[in-house]
């Protein structure tokens, strides 16, 4: 008897789709999810059904994707899983997700910066968006982009529901639902600081390890980790801090050398990845009605009006940059505002030495993903 492995979805099931699972990222992050995610089971049976969570994995890799599927489907928790390929095709896969997660792309190797990715991903970007246009509610979907080079992805995904895609998303504001995930660069930033400031020996981390936020993008100077904000800052000289930016700018080209050729973080992502959908499924089964992070985002609608509030603020502080990493408020309609005065806190050497190194690069990166998704 063949297994279910494609059961019928039951109502109110929470839907959320990875396209590109398969990969080094998509496998850990399923495994997470398929025996992570922790909701509220409420007491009555059918409120219980209404928070179901459904996980479907799509890959181009055929081979590979069944394999994780079978596998996967044998772990004794709630979450139910299905397996998409382009033999099944994607409709089935992304009919009805709530949640998008893309980390389908290729990875760097020695040598490479993330913008030499640009012309394959970008491509892979395109076709899963104009896939997305078709089979997603885009006035309801979230969409988180993993895939690199992030700062110009995203602007890719934006740009082209906007110009390619204008029936369907037209009036959506799909724009305040489609996030870059930044996490990774605000975890390396909290395990190093915690190495400088802490005695190696004390373990198990406690989870009142300092927070630094980072804002900005997602590639070497782009990334700006604010280690003024943390509680540990006054006890950090130049020097440890000088080391402590750069690990964070650089962290990912330490994993792709130390793996030689066979690619880049993956776990770490993946856990850094878990955090933020473990946000998002909060939100969307209605167990919290806002939360708070820091995704990389457009600023401006379709028209070039901010798309929510302390926007407007933000965008001469950054030069006007449109696609900026900052702490949000994110409630089912998408990003409703930023925290801009997180600015105006940053120290000296952030504002005057590692923000203007930052803003021209991302800019530019910008205008790559805006031009690719208009001309292509
Ligand atoms: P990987 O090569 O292990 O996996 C990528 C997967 O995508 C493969 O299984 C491949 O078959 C699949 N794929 C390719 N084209 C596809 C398509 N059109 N539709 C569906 N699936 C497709 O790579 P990885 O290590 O998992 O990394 C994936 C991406 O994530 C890379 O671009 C990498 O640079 C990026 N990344 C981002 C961050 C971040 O912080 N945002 C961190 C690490 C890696
Ligand atoms: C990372 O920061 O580890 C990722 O963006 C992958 C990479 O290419 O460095």
């Amino acid at each position: 008897m063949p297994h279910p492995i494609n059961p019928a979805l039951q109502p109110n099931t929470l839907k959320i789709s990875i396209l590109g699972a398969a990969g080094g990222i998509g496998q850990s992050l399923s495994l997470l999810l398929k025996t992570q995610l922790h909701f509220p089971l409420k007491t009555n049976s059918t409120q219980r059904d209404k928070n179901h969570i459904h996980l479907a994995l799509y890959d181009v890799n055929e081979d590979a994707i069944n394999g994780v599927v079978a596998d996967l489907s044998h772990i004794d928790t709630p979450v139910s899983i299905s397996n998409h390929s382009p033999a099944t095709g994607i409709k089935d896969c992304l009919m009805n997700s709530s949640l998008v997660i893309i980390p389908a792309g290729m990875p760097r190797k020695p040598g490479m910066n993330r913008e030499d990715l640009f012309n394959i991903n970008a491509k892979i970007m395109s076709n899963l968006t104009d896939d997305i246009a078709k089979y997603c509610d885009l006035s309801k979907v979230f969409v988180l982009i993993i895939s690199n080079p992030v700062n110009s992805l995203v602007p890719v995904m934006v740009n082209r529901l906007w110009h390619k895609h204008q029936d369907v998303s037209k009036n959506t504001h799909i724009e305040r639902r489609i996030m870059g995930v930044t996490k990774l660069d605000i975890v390396r930033a909290k395990t190093f600081l915690h190495e400088v400031t802490i005695d190696a020996d004390i373990t198990p981390r406690s989870n009142d390890m300092p927070d630094v936020p980072v804002i900005g993008g997602h590639s070497g100077e782009t990334i700006m980790p604010l280690f003024s904000q943390s509680r540990s800052y006054k006890s950090l000289d130049k020097d440890q801090l000088a080391y402590l930016i750069h690990r964070v700018q650089y962290g990912g080209d330490e994993v792709v050398k130390a793996k030689n050729g066979l690619g880049s973080a993956t776990l770490s992502m993946a856990h850094a990845g878990f955090k933020v959908v473990n946000k998002f499924v909060s939100l969307l089964l209605g167990n919290v009605s806002e939360i708070h992070g820091i995704c990389y985002v457009s600023l401006l609608d379709s028209e070039g009006h901010p798309t929510a509030m302390g926007m407007e603020k933000l965008l001469p502080l950054i030069d006007n940059c449109a696609f900026f990493s900052i702490p949000m408020t994110i409630t089912k309609k998408g990003v409703t505002s930023v925290d801009y005065d997180i600015v105006d806190r940053m120290d000296d050497h952030e504002r005057n030495e590692m923000l203007p190194l930052c803003l021209p690069k991302l800019k530019k990166s910008v205008e790559t993903g805006s031009k690719f998704a208009i001309e292509n």
